[in-house]
């Protein structure tokens, strides 16, 4: 079967479901992958918790190939219009966000990940994480949130950066950090922002 009438019968399948929920006509086809709420389910990652800006900034990746993936780059195709784009990030940053327990203050314990994330590495000019996407890895605006996504979603990502597979991130900035990090860090990394509830 080709992959947009999969796309099509997995989206109409689950219209039903998300009618019960009241969701706008638009972001129907988006939760069959990314759940109602944007909580993520096993087609999609999580997009609760991300800004309408950068949802929208990313399916025009998508759509301009600065970003690929066969299922996404497929969907983003039909929200080239720019006021249908911002609705639907609109929908999914409006449904709010699961809270985070690990603040700032907090006894964070020392690990690869925890040191990468709150004080980067000076000797090879790696800035900490912590300094875009937060102290408790929430993010905020362009700054995605990290905590609690799938950790092979961001395995993946690091790793396209790694491999310049992505791009559209302002002044490559990902790029020359993931291009920085071994492979092992970036298990490490995404196993531990996966894990921040
Ligand atoms: C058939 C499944 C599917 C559908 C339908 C789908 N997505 Fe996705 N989406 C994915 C997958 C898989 C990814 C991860 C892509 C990657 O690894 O690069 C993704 C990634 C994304 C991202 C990037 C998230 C990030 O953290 O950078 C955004 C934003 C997004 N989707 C929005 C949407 C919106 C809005 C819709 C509805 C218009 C939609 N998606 C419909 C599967 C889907
Ligand atoms: C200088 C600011 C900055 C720093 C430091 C930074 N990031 Fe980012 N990060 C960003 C921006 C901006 C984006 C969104 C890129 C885009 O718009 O495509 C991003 C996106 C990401 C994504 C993709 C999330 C998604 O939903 O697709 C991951 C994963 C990530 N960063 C991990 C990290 C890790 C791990 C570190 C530390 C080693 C780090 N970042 C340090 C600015 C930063």
């Amino acid at each position: 079967m080709p992959i947009s009438r999969a796309i099509a019968l997995l989206g109409m399948s689950l219209v039903a479901q998300a009618n019960a929920l009241g969701s706008p006509p638009d972001v129907q086809v988006c939760i069959a992958c990314h759940g109602a709420k944007g909580e993520g389910t096993l087609q999609g990652p999580m997009l609760a918790g991300l800004s309408e800006l950068y949802i929208s900034a990313q399916i025009e990746n998508f759509i301009a190939g600065r970003r690929s993936n066969a299922v996404m780059s497929a969907v983003a195709q039909g929200y080239s219009d720019v006021k249908l784009r911002n609705q639907v990030a609109g929908y999914f940053a409006g449904q709010g966000t699961t809270p985070t327990l690990h603040l700032r203050g907090e006894q964070i314990e020392p690990t690869l990940a925890s040191q990468l994330y709150y004080q980067g590495d000076l000797g090879r000019d790696l800035p900490a994480c912590y300094s875009c996407h937060g102290p408790s890895a929430i993010g905020t605006g362009p700054f995605p949130r990290l905590a609690g996504q799938q950790a092979a979603y961001l395995k993946e990502q690091l790793m396209a950066w790694k491999n310049r597979q992505r791009s559209g991130d302002p002044d490559d900035m990902m790029g020359n950090i993931a291009r920085k990090l071994s492979t092992d860090e970036i298990d490490v990394l995404s196993g531990y922002l996966s894990g921040i509830r």
